[in-house]
């Protein structure tokens, strides 16, 4: 089989290229290792920068998001035994996120791509990446118990962190991993018991993080800082429902239990390939970065990656010019750099570090402190959280 972009993946950064790449002329195919109902019922992220709304909307792929999406302008911070409530829309003019469940998202790109026609296979696992030096580079997977090739013109690593193309990319020696793991983790539950507000709750309590989400009306997404190593089994459900009103909970406002129906622990770490580009293999998404989960970002650095590679494979289509696809990785590192450090900076003021002095916990303390009124802290943080623009160079 033969076609110009070669997508390893169909997890949002796949599917959103395809669907991009598709209005912009540019013929893809799409290899998945998972099956379908796998890949849709993986649950993952759930909030949507503005920006990301915006690319979903301009490519008509938000039409379930607009109707059943769930615009958040704001949070609640507990801190100091009180829930404060933070307005993101009213510090950016209006930028607010939206919280969509990835699985509904991931449906929805599926079916478009079907629906157009987009050649995307299923239990389709890359095996290799070869010729990557070459201008015909070929993706080798599997399907159906048969070996199979695919020639591209170029391939889209959207496979993920553990995928075949990163490795690949990190084999050939001109790139480098730059990695921080955090001395924490997530216990991260689903639970079927109604949110206890419409919005998030975040929690910087000086026992440790805590984050109330949800899913839908029915369905709370809760989260709990607990020491990196940590098994769900060391959580017995009254255990950990105590510890979340603890850090949440202030008088009057509990939360609402409910039978846990999923518990995992998620560790927190930053990562990031440089440069996100070999030859003619272009990393997108979680394949060339991973953020702690506290800022909600990775899906939308996904999605930003994604935008700027669409748009230089368009450019060569429509000019033969390849000027921008140079830049990839340059353009899309200056902001994946700078959400890097707004989600380490947002995760090291709402963790507890389990080697915090004194005189580090009240530093901490004062931090949150200038969240809480019309400070440029305030202003700054609501920015980055609200989303830096999607398309335009930062610097
Ligand atoms: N061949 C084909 N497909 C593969 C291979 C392979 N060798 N290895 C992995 N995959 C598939 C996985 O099954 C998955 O469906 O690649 C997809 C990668 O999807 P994600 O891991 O969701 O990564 P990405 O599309 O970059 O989305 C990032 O999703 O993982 C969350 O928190 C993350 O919200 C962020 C977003
Ligand atoms: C989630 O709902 O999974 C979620 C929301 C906000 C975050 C992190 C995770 O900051």
């Amino acid at each position: 089989m033969r076609t110009t972009v070669g997508i390893i993946g169909a997890g949002p950064a796949g599917l959103l290229l395809a669907r991009l790449l598709r209005r912009a002329g540019v013929d893809c195919v799409v290899l998945e290792a998972r099956g379908r109902a796998y890949v849709e019922r993986r649950q993952r992220a759930a909030l949507l920068e503005q920006g990301a709304v915006d690319v979903l909307r301009a490519c008509g792929a938000a039409d379930r998001l607009d109707r059943e999406g769930v615009r958040h302008e704001g949070f609640e911070l507990r801190h100091r035994d009180r829930r404060h409530r933070f307005g993101v829309a009213a510090r950016t003019g209006g930028r607010a996120n939206t919280l969509y469940p990835q699985t509904e998202l991931v449906k929805d790109l599926i079916a478009l791509a079907t629906a157009d026609g987009t050649p995307l296979l299923f239990d389709a696992p890359v095996t290799a990446v070869e010729g990557l030096d070459g201008d015909r580079p070929v993706l080798r997977y599997t399907h159906g118990g048969r070996e199979e090739t695919l020639e591209c013109s170029y391939v889209a690593g959207c496979d993920g962190s553990f995928g075949t193309a990163r490795r690949t990319l990190l084999a050939t020696g001109a790139a480098r991993l730059h990695e921080r793991v955090y001395p924490y983790a997530w216990l991260g539950v689903f639970a079927d018991a109604p949110p206890a507000s419409d919005e998030l709750i975040l929690s910087g309590h000086e026992r440790g993080f805590a984050l109330h989400s949800m899913r839908s009306p029915e369905v709370s997404r809760l989260y709990l800082q607990v020491p990196a190593g940590t098994t769900p089994e060391d959580w017995p459900d009254d255990r950990m429902w105590d510890e979340l009103d603890t850090r949440l909970a202030v008088p009057g406002h509990p939360l609402h239990r409910g039978p846990v129906t999923d518990k995992a622990v998620i560790p927190l770490r930053g990562q990031v390939v440089e440069p996100m580009r070999y030859g003619r293999l272009l990393l997108a998404g979680d394949a060339a970065h991973l953020v702690p989960p506290t800022g909600a970002k990775g899906l939308n650095l996904a999605v930003a990656d994604v935008v700027t590679l669409a748009r230089g494979l368009s450019h060569r289509r429509r000019t033969g010019s390849t000027a921008l696809l140079d830049r990839y990785s340059e353009l899309c590192l200056r902001r994946v750099w700078q959400v890097q450090e707004f989600s380490h900076a947002m995760t090291v003021l709402l963790h507890a570090a389990p080697d915090a002095d004194a005189y580090e916990r009240r530093l901490r303390t004062a931090r949150l402190d200038r969240l809480l009124g019309p400070t440029a802290a305030a202003a700054e943080f609501a920015e980055n959280y609200a989303g830096l623009p999607m398309d335009a160079p930062l610097i």
